[in-house]
């Protein structure tokens, strides 16, 4: 299955080419370079708002959570206890909220509360996610959020639902945090995990991610190869988004930077010369422009979402 929103022309294979060729050269200019500077929790949490802010990703994960509760809760209604969430990596809480709004809407004529729980080791993230929960006032969700990472979280069992949407990258051991997810999940519970294909954008990403944390990056490529040899029954559907990125081509546009920031996930200003215009070529050859707004430019910004569990 796949979810789109309106997908502007694909990049030619010569442009294929020609990304792989500067992937290279970025490789090669990369090789012991110490300028690799991870953004501090302030600026993760402001680039990070500002990425999903321009794309259409969010907003189609939302829809797709929607739905799925619609049919999971029409197809098992949930006990009158509560249906338990757990959000592993749920930053700022800025989808989370949404994701509670939909579940609340669907359980609510059921007289069933919901009790979200959010876990994330970004002590700004977490107090964000708090003020974003306690400003929506939904008053059948009991919402707890734990300052610390999934590794490090004790908690009871009986998760009717664990997501991972994006966070799963961020796991020195994301074998062991899947199944530490399963073990956590209440009999039929589901775990569901958005995970981003290696594609366009990524393949920008991974050169700095894999040098930064000093592992190879899974993405949902890899994550296929894990559930197919544990043998765990899953779904996968494809969600196309768009990532709206004009602001790179304007010269001095903190937007444009906070774009870069976060797409290589590093303080791209402390990049070398070269390192930075191989960064802005790769972004333009990989920009398409918009079929409908004159203009605008974007990049695919495809996620990949697995649900696991009998
Ligand atoms: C790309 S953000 C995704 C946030 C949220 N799920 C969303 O989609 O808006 C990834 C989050 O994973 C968190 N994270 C990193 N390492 C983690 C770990 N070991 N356990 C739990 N969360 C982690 C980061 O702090 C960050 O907030």
């Amino acid at each position: 299955m796949t979810i789109s929103s309106s997908v502007p022309p694909a990049p030619s294979l010569l442009a294929h080419d020609a990304r792989k060729d500067l992937l290279r050269l970025l490789e090669t200019e990369l090789i012991g370079s110490s300028d690799l500077v991870p953004l501090t929790d302030e600026r993760y949490l402001e680039t990070h708002g500002i990425y999903e802010g321009r794309s259409d990703q969010q907003p189609l994960i939302i829809d797709w959570f929607g739905d799925w509760f619609a049919d999971r809760i029409a197809a098992s209604q949930p006990s009158k206890d509560g249906f338990r969430i757990l959000s592993v990596g749920c930053g700022s809480g800025i989808l989370d909220v949404q994701i509670a709004t939909r579940l609340q809407a669907q359980t609510h004529d059921l007289d069933c509360d919901v009790h979200y729980v959010g876990v994330d080791p970004n002590r700004i993230e977490c107090e964000t996610f708090e003020q974003n929960f306690a400003d929506a006032a939904l008053d059948k969700t009991r919402v707890e959020v734990v300052n610390t990472t999934f590794e490090d979280l004790e908690t009871g069992r009986g998760f009717d639902v664990i997501h991972f949407v994006h966070s799963l990258y961020y796991m020195p051991d994301p074998k062991s945090a899947l199944e530490k997810a399963r073990k956590l999940l209440a009999p039929g519970g589901r775990l569901i995990v958005f995970q981003a294909p290696c594609e366009a954008l990524n393949d920008l990403t991974v050169c700095f991610w894999d040098k930064q944390y000093e592992r190879q990056t899974l993405f949902a490529e890899d994550f296929v190869e894990i559930l197919e040899a544990w043998h765990w029954d899953y779904k996968r559907a494809r969600v196309d988004a768009q990532l709206e990125v004009s602001p790179l081509a304007e010269a001095d546009s903190s937007i444009g930077l906070a774009l870069k920031d976060f797409i290589v996930q590093i303080d791209s200003t402390r990049l070398s010369a070269p390192v930075q215009e191989l960064v802005d070529r790769y972004l333009r050859l990989v920009s398409v422009d918009s079929v409908e707004e004159r203009g605008k430019t974007h990049i695919s910004h495809p996620v990949d979402v697995f649900v696991i569990g009998g």
